[in-house]
């Protein structure tokens, strides 16, 4: 009977695996306060890839890592950069996986902020809506399928848009980190991906918890603008926003789950404190009934596992 009145599912079809790939080999491993969760070279991003296709998960969402680290992020769009070589290693491999890659330069510039600094030490919006376009670009002569974008700066999905058409990627669509909160929720992945800012913080740029209406201007900016997809992010301390958005709007809505609810819920399952099984799919759940289309989560494989 709850299984004929169940009003929300979740279906293997809407979760997107996030991978961290490593240019070194020596910096792949496992993540301390991410435990199930690995950085892989670009052999083990591929086989992670295939592992994650056979067990249903069909969309991935690249991350580097890469071995240089500068002022003006320049190893974000090289051709061989590691996002890039991954994108082509992973469509090669497996052409029905949905390839996705972030976009922004914060794994890529040595300072951790997520765009170019003017002089006095702010992210300058405009260099870095150039960058991100440059960036975009390399990811679609690669062979990208979704490009998602995570930085925050003002006007950057017209201007990626433009762009991915000027280089005949109109079939790139773009996923837009709409409503990107300056959350304590990202600690994990930037210890992960090394790209925690080495001054101040990304209060100028992501957007302030306390803010919901701010929230849904944003995402109707992104939607002008030509995003595809919009995003909220974190989720679980923001499913109220995810609900206002799903109201408000009608384009496809995607959240993501962080790292930081992932250890958390981690760490409290190893300590015995949660039942693991039970509390995972709960969660997925909520994000579906609070309004996801899509649920970018580090559970992925392990939902998969156990509902494939
Ligand atoms: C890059 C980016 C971050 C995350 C996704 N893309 C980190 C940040 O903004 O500091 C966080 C993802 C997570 O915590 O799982 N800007």
């Amino acid at each position: 009977m709850r299984t004929l009145v169940r009003e929300h599912r979740i279906h293997l079809g809407q979760l997107v695996a996030p991978l961290f790939v490593a240019e070194r080999s020596s910096d792949a491993g496992p993540i301390a306060a991410m435990p199930g969760i690995e950085r892989f070279d670009l052999n083990g991003a591929v086989a992670e890839a295939r592992e994650l296709f056979g067990l249903g998960i069909k969309s991935v969402l690249l991350f580097g890592i890469p071995a240089e680290k500068d002022a003006s992020a320049s190893s974000s769009h090289a051709q061989d950069g590691i996002v890039q070589r991954t994108i082509g290693a992973i469509k090669a491999a497996l052409p029905e996986m949905l390839v996705m890659a972030d976009l922004c330069c914060c794994e890529y510039t040595a300072h951790g902020h997520c765009g170019i600094l003017d002089g006095r030490g702010d992210v300058d919006n405009d260099a870095t809506v150039s960058l991100l376009c440059r960036i975009a670009v390399s990811y679609a002569q690669a062979g990208v399928d979704v490009v998602a974008p995570s930085d925050m700066m003002d006007g950057r999905v017209a201007a990626i848009r433009a762009s991915l058409d000027g280089c005949d990627a109109t079939h790139v669509a773009i996923l837009a980190y709409s409503a990107k909160y300056a959350s304590a929720f990202y600690g994990p992945f930037r210890d992960a991906a090394g790209s925690a800012p080495q001054f101040g913080d990304r209060r100028g740029y992501q957007m302030d918890p306390s803010n919901a209406r701010e929230a849904l201007r944003e995402i109707a900016l992104d939607i002008e603008q030509g995003a595809d997809i919009v995003m909220v992010k974190p989720g679980l301390p923001y499913l109220d926003v995810l609900r206002a958005a799903r109201d408000r709007f009608d384009v496809p809505l995607a959240v993501y789950n962080v790292s930081g609810e992932y250890a958390m819920l981690q760490a409290a399952i190893a300590n015995g404190w949660l039942d693991g099984a039970t509390a995972i799919d709960e969660l997925l759940t909520c994000f579906v009934r609070a309004g996801a289309d899509i649920v970018i989560t580090y559970f992925a494989k392990e939902y998969a596992r156990r509902h494939g």
